[in-house]
């Protein structure tokens, strides 16, 4: 038995009411622990990544059918073991059906020891792949605390944890503050490379006269220094990851000179009579979906298809509400220890007004918010309880309004850069600033 799971459950799904009484009975009398359902409708919302059984199910039913169902569970967790139950008829469907996906499947009618042996096999099959589910995030939280417990959250850390391990070039999607830099250092550090440095490159602040030489280096003689060129974050990057922040930036004539260093693993430096191999990995990250600039013009088509390879996907918080708590718990503590205060406690209100708001600073605007909380609280121990209702969302307008403020100093009042920046579309920028009587203009020279 496993080392991990408790509870393991049999979801039984079947139409047919003395199908279900009796195989209920089977698997009662051995041991095992069973929850039974008349449809597929019943049993999906029970269906999570955390989910410790297996389910079996009937393939013939009304609405839903067992293949359907096999299905859906799978988008929701493709390791969990689905047993299809077949008429004698279906047995070419169900074999395709393993072919799909689903663990095994039981033709009708089936002695009872074999429903126990095949249900059995799930269950150890199930135990295995949440035990190492659970290994792989100990071990990828050992070293970055990437903080989310929800499917998407462990998804994305078993990924990064093979794709640590494989070596491939990575393209990380995601909007601000959703820790595409956090992820790209635990690329990193993860990999055979990280004895070797990770060289990050914020390609939005590279001007495009300087770029070639800051990038690929220069062998060449300064005239008025004497000094000899420069090193360029490629070759510095040999043997470690190269980290190209913003890469959607990246002028066309320097994307030419980068799909070279990828595609033939060898750099040129201006000047240099030939290239140079460097053995790197590649870690580019962006906001939006690159191929819009593809589309644009923006950007190399081959160069995307070559960074596309693997893409990861940091979800926004706002698709991930259920992290969110968690989140800013772990912040609050964070600050409160570093500030030498007590640690807080947040109530059901609290959390429902965190958990509705949209973040569109993500994760980042979360930590700077509980960080603002405990800078804000006296710290007098007596209030180390979180403030309630009313309060906290008065703490959020300001809060809010203090991001679309600063946000307007970085952009100079430039609207569009600012709707970019915070992520919202230009109406709610208006509606917001109305609100927060901040006029645009003032910010503007
Ligand atoms: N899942 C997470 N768990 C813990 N901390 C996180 C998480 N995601 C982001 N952070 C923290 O939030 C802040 C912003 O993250 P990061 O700089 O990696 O975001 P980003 O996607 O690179 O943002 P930008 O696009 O604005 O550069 C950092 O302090 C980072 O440590
Ligand atoms: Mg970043």
């Amino acid at each position: 038995m496993s080392f991990f799971t408790n509870e393991q459950t049999i979801f039984f799904v079947d139409d047919d009411a003395a199908l279900r009484e009796a195989n209920v009975q089977t698997l009662d009398l051995a041991g095992l622990a069973v929850e039974t359902f008349s449809d597929a409708q019943q049993v999906l919302p029970r269906i999570d990544a955390d989910f410790p059984g297996v389910v079996v199910t009937d393939i013939r039913m009304p609405g839903m059918d067992g293949l359907e169902l096999r299905a859906a569970i799978h988008a929701i967790d493709p390791g969990i073991p689905v047993v299809l139950i077949t008429g004698h008829a279906d047995v070419a469907m169900a074999v395709r059906a393993l072919h799909d996906g689903a663990f095994d499947f039981l033709a009708k009618p089936f002695a009872s020891d074999h429903l126990v042996g095949v249900v059995r096999r799930a269950l150890a099959h199930r135990a295995l792949i949440l035990d190492n589910r659970r290994l792989v995030t100990a071990v990828a939280a050992i070293d970055s605390p990437l903080i989310g417990e929800s499917t998407a959250m462990l998804r994305l850390r078993e990924t990064i944890m093979q794709l640590a391990q494989a070596d491939f070039d990575v393209l990380i999607e995601g909007e601000t503050g959703t820790g595409k830099e956090l992820v790209a250092h635990m690329l990193h550090r993860q990999s055979r490379r990280s004895a070797a440095s990770l060289v990050a490159v914020n390609c939005a602040a590279l001007p495009q006269d300087l770029a070639e030489a800051e990038l690929f280096g220069s062998d060449l003689v300064d005239r008025t220094t004497g000094k000899l060129g420069q090193a360029g974050r490629v070759r510095s990057a040999h043997r470690g990851t190269l980290f190209l922040d913003e890469i959607d930036t990246m002028h066309l004539a320097v994307q030419a000179k980068l799909l070279r260093v990828i595609e033939e693993r060898e750099v040129q430096p201006l000047g240099a009579g030939a290239p140079e191999p460097v053995d790197l990995r590649v870690v580019a990250a962006v906001k939006t979906d690159l191929m819009d600039a593809v589309r644009a013009g923006t950007f190399r088509e081959d160069l995307y298809y070559r960074l596309h390879v693997v893409k990861l996907r940091i979800p926004p918080l706002r698709e991930r509400r259920s992290d969110i708590p968690q989140t800013f718990a772990y912040f609050l503590d964070e600050a409160a220890a570093k500030m030498g205060r007590q640690g807080f406690q947040i109530d059901d209100s609290v959390r429902r007004h965190l958990v509705e708001h949209d973040w569109p600073g993500n994760v980042r605007e979360l930590k700077n918010f509980a960080y603002s909380v405990v800078l804000d609280l006296p710290s007098d121990p007596g209030l180390s309880s979180m403030p309630a209702d009313a309060s906290l969302s008065e703490r959020l307008r300001r809060f809010e309004a203090t991001i679309i403020h600063d946000t307007l100093t970085q952009t100079q009042g430039n609207i569009a850069e600012t709707m970019a920046r915070l992520g919202i579309p230009r109406k709610t920028l208006y509606d917001k600033m109305q609100r927060h009587r901040i006029d645009p203009k003032q910010f503007r020279n």
